[in-house]
């Protein structure tokens, strides 16, 4: 057997990727790319294999395991495996021949070339066509129920399947798609709290929230099959087209092929295609088609001997990190950002990327002056990767993050428990800039040429700290300022004369409350009226506005029992600020007073003579809205023929189910 100095060394080796598992797959929040851990991976097994040291809890032996406190626990009729990965033609070569060792001389192998999705995997149970569950892969051999968050959040999934067999699981991945990720991310600066990475990790973090998945858009993406009695398919391209036809979601394309020549050449067509799918794609799958050919083979504890995946190159550059900068939220949070010298990425220019935090920093050892290779997270935000050391300046020195604060006057401390930095005290003139600027933002007062500068040069002057201030400015004051003329001097007061009658979302936004974006502030106006009944209300009021969860109703209560925060509200009132909504922006309930006031109606299925404009013109003359989802806040489902899976929830939830006459006399037509 081995020295003890390599047993010491695999051990660590196990405990650095177990951490890296529970990152990835119980957290949602990765530190190291997909081919730094395979390469932990790889080193951990060749040191095993030499020492002679396997375990059968080594990472080497098992899949990661996602399962979190809180969900109910479902064990897999058949396990959920993993893939091994190839990174260069020749493995995937040495798979093919493998694989043909397997078979008899002669024998026929058909493989099927698929996309591999870099989301988070799946398994659903459909029971005589109707989804009953929804299972995440857990250890493999049971998972986490995340039925509930799923329909929340794919709100579009088919709830049930024309022609199924009796039971099957079909296995996917959930992802996000690009655009409802950039969506979260500005939301999220908006209102000054940490940036997600990737879709990849947003994902699995929004599958797993305990209080529902906050109003947060999921898709999905199906490719195999678990179970399925009786059995129904001998090929893998037999599922792939019963997904289909079943109208669920599917990969975009997948390719049939004998020789591995042509596999090679679908992998290399994928590689081209991928970018223009909706979903990540990372690599790519090839799997033996027939089903009895896949049971010969087998497979080991933690993968198939069928198949394999084959990782693509991810985009990836060199270029010179000019300076570290740090990037000041709403709400003070302190994040470090680096400033690249322009490089070409994946189709767009980079210039700019994340560095997270402070601990990311130490662990890469990332520092001004070095040569950095910067990779799209997910294909979307740039970040820095690794240094290349042997670039490294040799005068080069280690960056620390708290003395870099302080030599700039930025007085912070680390959040608790936490790698986040964030500004102490209100007071400081930066966070009362960051404050000001977001104030009189386009999204928020729109207050015209009250840009960063001018915000600036009325901090430093200290003729402003808080919004308030500002509504106390005079011309004289402004004049005495550089650049400041008659006419800007006069323009700007204007400005902030006017932004006073501006709707009463854009105020509740500029106040700048945590996770207060502006479309919850517009939802939340909507729904109380004036900014007196917004501050009176307590969370239970607040989490019944569509789109509002705990979270943010203990924001908007904290907020407003702050002392600081109700005495700039007080002068802001006195400042004669528009605390209500215009007549105009009032929904039409309150101006009408009809029975569906203040109630949100959901339409499902075929009506026998309405139509879907006409049945909508009627909920709102009668003061109701609708909504496209059923939730615990849906007041009546309206529902037709064919009404599917938003009656079944209704009927789940308790929620009052109309059909056409009945809703009709409600509404007195
Ligand atoms: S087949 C038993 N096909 O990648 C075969 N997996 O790294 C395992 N994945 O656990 C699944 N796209 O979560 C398969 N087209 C695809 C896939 C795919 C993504 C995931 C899956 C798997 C992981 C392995």
């Amino acid at each position: 057997m081995s020295n003890p100095s390599a047993q010491t060394h695999i051990e660590e080796l196990r405990e650095i990727i177990r951490r890296h598992d529970e990152l990835y797959y119980r957290e949602g929040a990765s530190e190291i790319s997909d081919r730094e851990y395979d390469a932990l991976k790889e080193e951990l097994a060749q040191m095993e294999s030499e020492a002679g040291l396997d375990a059968e809890d080594s990472p080497t032996k098992t899949v990661g395991d996602d399962r979190t406190e809180g969900f109910r626990k479902v064990k897999h009729r058949r396990p959920m495996l993993s893939l091994d990965n190839t990174y260069n033609e020749e493995e995937l070569r040495a798979f093919h021949v493998r694989l043909a060792k397997m078979f008899d001389e002669g024998a026929e192998l058909e493989f099927v070339v698929e996309p591999k999705i870099d989301g988070v995997a799946v398994s659903l149970t459909y029971e005589k066509g109707q989804l009953v569950q929804a299972v995440t892969r857990g250890n493999g051999a049971e998972g986490d129920d995340i039925t509930r968050n799923l329909l929340e959040a794919v709100p579009d999934l088919p709830r049930e399947l024309k022609d199924a067999p009796e039971l099957i699981e079909i296995r996917g991945e959930i992802y996000m798609m690009a655009e409802e990720f950039l969506r979260i991310n500005q939301e999220r600066e908006e209102s000054g709290l940490p940036m997600f990475a990737n879709p990849r990790n947003l994902t699995a973090g929004t599958i797993k929230q305990l209080g529902g998945v906050s109003g947060r858009r999921l898709s999905i993406v199906l490719y195999g099959v678990g179970y399925c009695e009786p059995n129904h398919f001998a090929m893998q391209s037999d599922l792939h087209e019963a997904i289909r036809g079943w109208r669920l979601p599917t990969v975009e394309k997948y390719w049939r092929v004998n020789r591995i020549d042509d596999v090679w050449a679908a992998v290399e067509e994928l590689d081209k295609l991928r970018h223009e799918f909706a979903y990540a794609t990372d690599g790519a799958v090839v799997k033996l088609n027939s089903f009895a050919m896949q049971s010969e083979a087998g497979m080991t504890s933690k993968a198939p001997r069928w198949a394999i995946a084959y990782k693509f190159e991810a985009e990836q550059a060199e270029t010179l990190l000019e300076k570290i900068d740090v990037q000041i939220g709403r709400t003070g949070a302190v994040t470090p950002v680096a400033h690249l010298a322009p490089v070409q990425l994946a189709g767009t220019t980079v210039s700019r990327a994340t560095l997270h935090n402070e601990d990311e920093i130490k662990r890469k050892d990332i520092r001004p002056g070095d040569t950095v290779v910067v990779q799209k997270a997910g294909e979307i935000i740039p970040q820095v990767l690794s240094v290349v050391m042997d670039k490294r300046p040799a005068d080069s020195m280690p960056f620390e993050f708290a003395r870099f604060l302080e030599e700039r006057g930025i007085k912070a401390e680390r959040v608790p428990g936490q790698a986040a930095w964030r500004l102490t005290g209100q007071d400081d003139p930066i966070q009362q800039r960051r404050r000001l600027t977001h104030y009189a933002s386009k999204q928020c007062l729109d207050i015209e040429n009250l840009g960063e500068a001018v915000v600036d040069q009325l901090v430093t002057a200290e003729l402003v700290a808080d919004p308030a201030d500002l509504y106390a400015l005079r011309k004289d004051q402004l004049l005495e300022l550089e650049r400041f003329g008659e006419k800007s001097a006069e323009n700007l007061i204007n400005a902030i004369e006017q932004s006073k009658q501006a709707e009463l979302w854009r105020l509740l936004h500029a106040l700048g409350i945590s996770h207060v974006g502006k479309q919850s502030a517009k939802d939340i106006t909507q729904h109380f009226g004036t900014l007196d009944a917004i501050m009176e209300a307590d969370p239970e009021t607040l989490e019944a506005v569509d789109g509002v969860g705990g979270i943010m109703a203990k924001a908007i209560v904290d907020f407003f029992a702050d002392e600081k925060n109700r005495a700039l509200i007080l002068r802001l009132r006195e400042a004669g600020l528009n605390f209500a909504l215009a007549d105009s922006e009032k929904p039409a309930e309150a101006v009408e007073g009809g029975v569906l006031n203040g109630k949100t109606v959901v339409l499902t299925g075929t009506l026998p003579t309405l139509t879907r404009d006409q049945a909508t013109a009627l909920i709102e003359k009668a003061g109701g809205k609708t909504s496209s989802s059923v939730s615990k806040k849906t007041d009546y489902v309206l529902a037709g023929d064919a009404a599917g899976s938003k009656l079944a929830k209704a009927e789940k939830l308790g929620v009052a189910v109309l059909d056409e006459a009945a809703f009709r006399e409600l509404v007195g037509e």
